[in-house]
């Protein structure tokens, strides 16, 4: 499979914030991600819809959608309009996640669904044929710079050997604590997309991002 990279913009210096995308497309990353926060899925408030607009209109990567908001339903659209091209739900938050994941799907963009931490991945069971990503928060969603959650490794390989079973390439995509020394062991467990906040945008963010992609594509 593929890997990819997925700079969260969560960590990027706000006052340059095109300056820092720049970088991290210059060095090579495919995707970025953009993680909207309500204050009340997660106790944090980031950005919406406007800054999203602003983002699509300097850079052709692939904008990751993160909504860590409650009922997600309500604002599918909005956020398809001002340019996602993948839109992510949380399961915990979504009171009709076939639906909603359909809805997206009929926007024409990929759809992708994600659990917290302590969440099962069978809970998923019933819409693994109905996503082209799978999220796995490996923190506590609502903060950058978190530290990763051990268990979620075995978390990531149980949720591919799912999808095996099932006969799916469902992308994997891991969220939180993914740093330069633990990066092998989630691709090793299967995840082939890689959120890096922190580990990204603070420092020489070119470098960082070429520090990720040769491990990535080793
Ligand atoms: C956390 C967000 C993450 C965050 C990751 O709730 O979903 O995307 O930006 O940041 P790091 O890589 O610093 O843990
Ligand atoms: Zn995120």
């Amino acid at each position: 499979m593929k890997n990819y990279l997925s700079p969260s913009i969560l960590s990027a210096d706000f006052a340059h914030l095109g300056e820092d995308i720049r970088h991290a497309q210059n060095a090579g990353a495919q995707y970025l991600h953009y993680d909207v926060m309500d204050g009340l899925f997660v106790p944090s408030i980031s950005f919406g819809m406007p800054v999203l607009r602003s983002v699509r209109k300097i850079t052709d990567m692939v904008l990751d959608v993160h909504l860590m908001i409650e009922k997600p339903e309500r604002y599918i659209d909005e956020f398809a309009d001002c340019g996602a091209d993948i839109i992510t739900i949380h399961y915990e938050a979504c009171g009709d996640l076939k639906g909603t994941l359909q809805r997206i799907r009929d926007r024409g963009i990929k759809a992708g669904v994600t659990i917290k931490p302590n969440t099962p991945n069978q809970v998923l069971a019933d819409v693994l044929d109905q996503v082209d990503m799978i999220l796995l928060m490996t923190v506590e969603p609502g903060f950058g710079g978190q530290s990763y959650i051990p268990s979620s490794t075995a978390k990531i390989q149980e949720l591919r050997r799912m999808l095996e079973e099932r006969g799916l390439q469902t992308d994997i995509e891991v969220d939180g604590g993914i740093k330069k020394d633990n990066l092998q062991m989630v691709l090793d467990a299967g995840a082939n997309v890689i959120v890096a906040g922190s580990a990204i945008f603070a420092g020489d963010i070119e470098q960082n991002v070429r520090d990720f992609r040769k491990v990535m594509e080793a």
